[in-house]
């Protein structure tokens, strides 16, 4: 196993500082539940090795240089999770001692701010918010002790987020060099209701298998998410760069001049030019609007045509490519009586309209899902927060265009 380069935990202690930037450590990146097939295939094709698959989470090995590269081109995850320190800890005692043995004023500045969030499971805990508590006390007491001053500490994650895994007796101490959520890009300044968040868009994206090549036609837009990371995919630009702030670059011997160079080359590497067209057209006014300014704050409005419409209107033109479809399931907007309705006119206009392509629709009812009435190529699951759903895929080639009783 990789040793983590900051802790104190394994009696070995590293205090320089260039070491904790340069020297390996597992990293976990973490994501919605049904995306860790298509997260792990965005970490091995950017150079980086698998150490493990879980249900929310893939883990990979790298430096904290490594998170710089990782929090700018990941798409499907969450969050980037450097790991500082691993132990046991059997007790809230246990882990208070534990932690504060870190070197926490080698990584938190004189005028630093940090949050401690928590994912824990031990018998000894009834009130998840304890753990948060002793893990902060710990740090601040330590500070405290080396600097004579306590660092301030509150909820938000828009500094330094110092994060917690507690599972029975084994302890992990991560930084979480993504602060706020990945998922946050920064462009969806109008979400409108239901709207998909943006690393799941991007897995149901890669999901379909669209790279740029063909169409990309998208009915029921909403505020365009779909759409918009669909154009960040074909141009290859990475969607971290729509952000100026990560967790990473609140610690110490963060090195603004290289992060900068990084992004730079980073940009340098995207593509001016899409081979096929994105298309994304809703029946409300309201969602269109939204959907523009979106793909504007995320500069690829001039990529998308967008369109008012009832979906079976939208205009789909020829060479293939795929038609993704997010269409109201029952859950959160629309009632189901109406819905079946509309369901099954997705089928008629896959069937009518749509040939040469791939057809994809995203929904968490599969009952309605089954009025479509066309056969499944493939039921890909995801998870829309607690709500399982399904990517369903379906042939829309001549001659596969079978109906399903
Ligand atoms: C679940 S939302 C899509 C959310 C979208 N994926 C996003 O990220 O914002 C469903 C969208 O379908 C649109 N819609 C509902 N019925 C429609 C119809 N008959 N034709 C076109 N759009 C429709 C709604 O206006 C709504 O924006």
């Amino acid at each position: 196993m990789t040793q983590p380069p900051g802790g104190e935990g394994n009696g070995e202690g590293v205090g320089d500082l260039m070491g904790f930037w340069t020297n390996k450590s597992r990293i976990v990146i973490t994501c919605a539940k049904g995306v860790p097939p298509f997260l792990r295939q965005e970490i091995l094709s950017l150079g980086y090795s698998v150490l493990s698959e879980g249900r929310a989470e893939v883990e990979t090995e790298g430096t904290m240089e490594d998170t710089l590269r990782l929090n700018l081109l990941i798409r499907t995850g969450q969050r980037v999770l450097f790991l500082v320190d691993s132990f046991n800890a059997k007790t809230p005692d246990d882990l208070y001692r534990k932690i504060s043995r870190i070197r926490w004023e080698d990584h938190i500045p004189e005028d630093g701010y940090f949050s401690v969030t928590s994912s824990v499971h031990n018998p000894t805990i009834k009130d998840s918010r304890y753990p948060n508590v002793k893990c902060k006390d710990a740090v601040v007491d330590r500070i405290k002790d080396k600097r004579g001053r306590r660092p301030d500490t509150g909820s938000e994650r828009d500094k330094v987020v110092i994060h917690l895994y507690w599972r029975s007796n084994q302890c992990q101490v991560f930084l979480d060099t993504s602060g706020e959520p990945l998922s946050r890009r920064g462009y969806r300044m109008i979400p409108l209701k239901a709207p998909m968040q943006e690393t799941l868009s991007a897995a149901v994206v890669l999901a379909t298998g669209w790279m740029g090549n063909g169409n990309f036609i998208n009915p029921m837009c909403g505020s365009g998410t779909l759409a918009i990371e669909a154009a960040l995919i074909a141009l290859g630009r990475a969607p971290g760069l729509l952000r100026n702030n990560y967790g990473f670059m609140h610690l110490k011997g963060f090195d603004e001049a290289s992060w900068k160079a990084l992004r730079r080359k980073i940009r340098a590497e995207a593509k001016d030019k899409l081979n096929g067209r994105i298309m994304a057209t809703d029946i409300s006014q309201q969602a269109i609007e939204a959907g523009k300014k979106n793909a504007m704050t995320a500069g690829v409005e001039r990529f998308i045509e967008f369109g008012v419409c009832d979906f079976s209107e939208t205009p789909v033109p020829g060479g293939g490519g795929r038609v993704v479809l997010n269409p109201e399931y029952g859950e959160r907007m629309g009632e189901t009586e109406h819905l079946k309705e509309t369901y099954k006119k997705i089928g008629d206009f896959f069937k009518k309209k749509c040939q040469g392509y791939k057809g994809y629709v995203f929904t968490g009812n599969l009952d309605l899902a089954k009025k479509i009435g066309l056969r499944t190529n493939r039921r890909i699951p995801f998870y829309n927060g607690p709500i399982e759903c399904r990517l369903l895929e379906y042939d829309l080639y001549e001659g596969s265009l079978k109906r399903t009783l």
